[in-house]
């Protein structure tokens, strides 16, 4: 059965792969950024951001000398910026340790940040040439029809017997081509809900459709409650500029620029919220006004409502207590030209549209 698979996935995957930027070379720094961006992103937002990254950071070497916020910018939008600060400090590592080059060695490539299993087992058989597995979430659907896998797949013990099979499947020859084989079938036959089987090379070899349970397969994972917050963001302005901080590198969000911004807490008005968020940012005492504008974000299991509220300083000057650094930004150029999230940038872009009446901007 091994090897029906790989006969029939090789050939299907030559004949329809998608022509996708990072597929024209087989250079191990544009696989590891690559595939980076696409542990939570989907191909079709990769694409530009990646072409954007690979001009302006084109080596690893390039990489490792820009600095972290430019880095930052260039993912600005992408989310999950843990990743960004991994690729550029695991960039410095590999310019340190390996002059720049990545290593073609697993346990080399898992020391470095941000590179688990899944970039480990890609950069390896995709850019070297090396017989390793790699799991990810099309995988995992293609893998348990296939076999029909039972159970979590975000247990222990399945995720031990989906690696198991992975590691079966995968051919001395051409194992990036057949790694890239199984998860553009997830993404493009093999999908969550109207599986396309008819066009399916593996249809002969699927425990799931002969058994006619494709569509329970994988079992859902247990997903974690999702939590509703609110955030206040404080717009304090001076003239056409605004009052931005640097958030501490770690964490959500962290070395990103944003409006000074505190969590909501219960009982708590928008008004007293916006002028906590200066006070634990900045240490600046202010006047809360109007609210100006709100949005909404979903990140992981949080659902974030996000409010900007005016507020107008009574005296003093910033002090960066809870924050990196602060900055008058002008209000013009605060979404492009800084990293931002997303929903500042939102916000940024409304209050720059010069909001009369509070509003919900998406
Ligand atoms: N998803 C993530 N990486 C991929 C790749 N190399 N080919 C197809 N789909 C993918």
């Amino acid at each position: 059965m091994i090897a029906r698979i790989r006969a029939a996935l090789l050939p299907w995957y030559r004949a329809h792969r998608r022509s996708l930027p990072w597929r024209e070379a087989s250079d191990p720094y544009a696989v590891w950024v690559s595939e980076t961006m696409l542990q939570q992103t989907q191909v079709r937002t990769v694409i530009p951001y990646f072409t954007r990254w690979m001009e302006r950071f084109p080596t690893v070497t390039a990489l490792a000398e820009a600095p972290l916020e430019e880095v930052l910018r260039y993912w600005a939008g992408l989310g999950y910026y843990a990743r960004a600060r991994h690729l550029h400090a695991a960039a410095r590592d590999v310019v340190e340790r390996y002059g720049g080059a990545l290593p073609a060695d697993l346990d080399a490539l898992l020391a470095l940040p941000g590179i688990g299993r899944y970039t480990a087992g890609a950069i390896l058989s995709i850019a070297f040439g090396v017989r390793a597995p790699i799991l990810d979430g099309n995988a995992i659907r293609v893998f348990s029809r296939l076999f029909l896998v039972e159970g979590d797949p975000g247990s222990a013990r399945v995720q031990r017997r989906l690696w198991e099979l992975a590691e079966a499947l995968v051919p001395e020859d051409a194992p990036g081509d057949f790694n890239q084989g199984v998860m553009e079938l997830g993404a493009t036959i093999c999908l969550p809900e109207e599986p396309r089987c008819d066009s399916c090379p593996l249809a002969g070899e699927c425990a799931a459709l002969a058994t006619g349970r494709v569509a329970e397969l994988p079992q859902a994972r247990r997903r974690a409650q999702t939590v509703r917050e609110e955030h206040v963001c404080a717009v304090l302005r001076e003239q056409d500029r605004v009052l931005m901080v640097r958030r501490p590198p770690e964490k959500l969000w962290g070395g990103l620029w944003e409006l000074p911004r505190a969590r909501r807490r219960s009982e708590e008005s928008l008004a007293e919220c916006a002028a906590r968020a200066m006070r634990e940012t900045v240490a600046l005492e202010v006047i809360p006004g109007a609210p100006l504008a709100v949005t909404r974000h979903v990140v992981t299991h949080h659902q974030i409502t996000l409010h900007a509220v005016a507020v107008d300083a009574a005296r003093g000057t910033p002090v960066a207590t809870g924050c990196d650094a602060w900055e008058w930004v002008p209000l013009a150029e605060a979404a492009e030209h800084r990293p931002v999230s997303a929903p500042q940038a939102r916000i940024l872009r409304a209050l720059t549209g010069g909001l009369a009446h509070p509003r919900e901007v998406n």
